[in-house]
C-alpha cells in the first residue's frame, strides 16, 4: 500500500512547509503550522500534475459546513429550471441524454445564449461556424458565451484556466478523449475517466458543468451505467422526432425531485418553452370521438399518459374476433367477462378490437381502468370528455383496485392539464390541494352510471 503523504501546512496564510516548525516564514505567525493529509496527484486530476499540492478533505460537523454561496443559478428558462428543482447547483454535474436530432445540442445552446454569465460551449461533434449558424436562428445576441471546438480534456482544462466561465457546457461526453487513457473516445474508460475529471473540476471550482450524452438503441445513455451514478443529475430529453413537442425529464436529480417535467415546442428559431402544457392535448383533437380514453401509466420510473383505442362492432362472421394491439389480449379478454357478467353488457356477439396508439406495448396494470372506458364508449358510441383520464385496475369480481404511485399519476395528469382522473377508492391519496378533480370509484358499475 502506498505510504500516506502529509505536508505542514501554516493555518494562517495557507504556506507549505516540508517539517514543522513553530514560526510560519511566511506571516510570521507563531503555532499556526500544522501536520495535513495531501492528496498526491493522482492520473485523473483535472489540473496539470505540477499544479499545487492540495489538502485533502477533512471531516466537517455538518453545521459547520458552508452553504453560504450554494444559491442555485437561474437558467432563465422556467422549464429547465422547474425540471432542475430550481436552478442549477454550483459544482454540479447535470447529463442531458436523448436521441440523436431531438434537440439535446439546441435545448443547451439556447440556454448557454440566454444565461447572463460568462458559458463556455465545447463541442466535439460541430465546428464553430456551424454553431454560429444555429445560434444566429436562437438569439443572436449575446456577448457571454464562447464557443470552443475541441476534444482532449487536457486542452479544454486549459482553456477553461485561462477563460474562468461561471458555467461549462460538453457536446458530448462521448468524444471527449483524456490524454491519461489509451483507449479511443467513446470507449467505457474514456468515458468514465474524462467524467472523473469534470467531477473534479466542478467540485473544486463550483463551476457547474452540463454534459451531452448519446444514447445507445434501447434508450439508455451511452457508455457505462456508472456514469449515470456519478452525476448528480441526468436528465432525458425526449418526444417524437416528427412531432414538435419535446419534453425534458429528470430521472435523477441529487437535488430535487424527479416528478417535474418540461415541455418545449420545436420551432424554426428554437425550443419555446410550453408553460401551459393543456394546449397541447386541446390543439391535438378538437373533436371527441367515441372508443377513446386515456391512461396515466408508469413507464419504468416515468409517468406516461397514454390513449386506448377500442372499436366494438356487431361480429359479422359466427365466431367474434378479439384483437389487442400494445396489449395483452388474454388481459382483454378477462376484462371482456368482467364488463359482461358485473354491468350486463352483451359483447359476446361483438367483435372487440383494442389499440394502443404510439405503438406502445403496456403491462402496466393501471391502464384497466382506462381500457374499459374506451370499450363502453366505442359499444354505446357516446365520446368521453377529453380533459378525464383514468389510473386504476380492475379485479375478477369488478373491483377498481388501487395502483402504485398513484399520486405521481395525478400530478402528471394535472401538469398535462386533465381536469377529473378516476381512480380507485382504496388508493390511499395524501395530496392535498389539487387543480385535478380526483374521482374516486369502487365498482365498475360506478363508472358505468358514471360515463354512460
Ligand atoms: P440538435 O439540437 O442538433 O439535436 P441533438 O443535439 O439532440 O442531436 O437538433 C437538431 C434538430 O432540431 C434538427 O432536426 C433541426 C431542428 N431545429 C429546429 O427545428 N429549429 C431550430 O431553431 C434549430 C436550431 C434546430
Ligand atoms: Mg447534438
Amino acid at each position: 500500500m502506498a505510504k500516506v503523504k502529509t505536508t505542514f501546512f501554516c493555518q494562517n496564510c495557507g504556506s507549505q512547509f516540508a517539517k514543522w516548525q513553530g514560526q510560519c516564514n511566511a506571516c510570521k505567525e507563531w503555532n499556526t503550522i500544522v501536520e495535513e493529509v495531501i492528496q498526491t496527484p493522482e492520473k485523473s486530476d483535472w489540473k496539470s500534475p505540477t499544479s499545487k499540492v492540495k489538502k485533502a478533505a477533512v471531516p466537517l460537523r455538518i453545521k459547520d459546513i458552508d452553504m453560504s454561496n450554494e444559491a442555485r443559478l437561474d437558467t432563465m428558462d422556467g422549464e429547465f429550471n422547474r425540471v432542475l428543482g430550481g436552478g442549477i447547483v454550483p459544482g454540479s454535474l447535470t447529463l442531458l441524454g436523448g436521441e440523436p436530432g431531438i434537440g439535446k445540442s439546441t435545448l443547451l445552446l439556447q440556454i448557454s445564449l440566454k444565461l447572463p454569465y460568462k458559458t463556455l460551449y465545447v463541442s466535439g461533434e460541430e465546428s464553430q461556424k456551424q454553431i454560429k449558424m444555429r445560434a444566429e436562428r436562437i438569439n443572436p445576441n449575446n456577448n457571454n458565451c464562447y464557443i470552443l471546438t475541441e476534444t482532449k480534456t487536457q486542452n479544454i482544462f486549459k482553456q477553461i484556466e485561462a477563460l474562468e466561465p461561471d458555467i461549462v457546457i460538453i457536446d458530448s461526453i462521448q468524444t471527449l478523449h483524456s490524454d491519461y487513457i489509451e483507449s479511443s473516445s467513446g470507449s467505457i474508460s474514456q468515458i468514465k475517466e474524462c467524467t472523473t475529471e469534470l467531477i473534479k473540476f466542478a467540485k473544486e471550482t463550483a463551476t457547474p458543468v452540463l454534459l451531452i450524452g448519446h444514447i445507445t438503441k434501447d434508450g439508455n445513455i451511452a457508455g457505462p451505467k456508472i456514469l449515470e451514478h456519478m452525476v448528480d443529475t441526468v436528465l432525458q430529453f425526449e418526444g417524437d422526432r416528427n412531432h414538435v413537442f419535446r419534453i425534458l425529464r429528470a430521472h435523477k436529480n441529487r437535488f430535487g425531485s424527479t416528478n417535474e417535467l418540461g415541455i418545449y415546442e420545436m420551432q424554426g428559431s428554437g425550443l419555446r418553452e410550453v408553460s401551459n402544457p393543456s394546449e397541447i392535448l386541446i390543439s391535438k383533437k378538437d373533436e371527441e370521438l367515441s372508443g377513446n380514453a386515456i391512461a396515466a401509466t408508469l413507464e419504468g420510473m416515468r409517468p406516461l399518459m397514454i390513449e386506448v383505442q377500442a372499436l366494438v362492432s356487431t361480429a359479422v362472421y359466427g365466431t367474434p374476433q378479439r384483437s389487442a394491439t400494445g396489449f395483452n389480449a388474454k388481459r382483454l379478454n378477462m376484462l371482456l367477462a368482467v364488463l359482461e357478467k358485473r354491468a350486463g353488457f352483451r359483447l359476446g356477439a361483438k367483435d372487440v378490437f383494442l389499440n394502443i396508439t404510439g405503438g406502445i406495448n403496456v403491462d402496466d396494470p393501471a391502464i384497466d381502468l382506462a381500457v374499459v372506458a374506451s370499450i363502453l364508449s366505442s359499444n354505446e358510441d357516446v365520446a368521453l370528455q377529453k380533459d378525464i383520464c383514468f389510473a386504476a385496475e380492475v379485479g375478477l369480481s369488478g373491483e377498481i383496485r388501487p395502483v402504485q404511485r398513484v399520486e405521481q399519476r395525478i400530478l402528471e395528469a394535472e401538469k398535462l392539464g386533465f381536469s377529473t382522473i378516476y381512480v380507485s377508492k382504496y388508493n390511499k391519496i395524501s395530496l392535498k390541494k389539487t387543480a385535478i378533480k380526483i374521482q374516486l370509484i369502487s365498482k365498475i358499475e360506478d363508472l358505468v352510471t358514471m360515463l354512460v
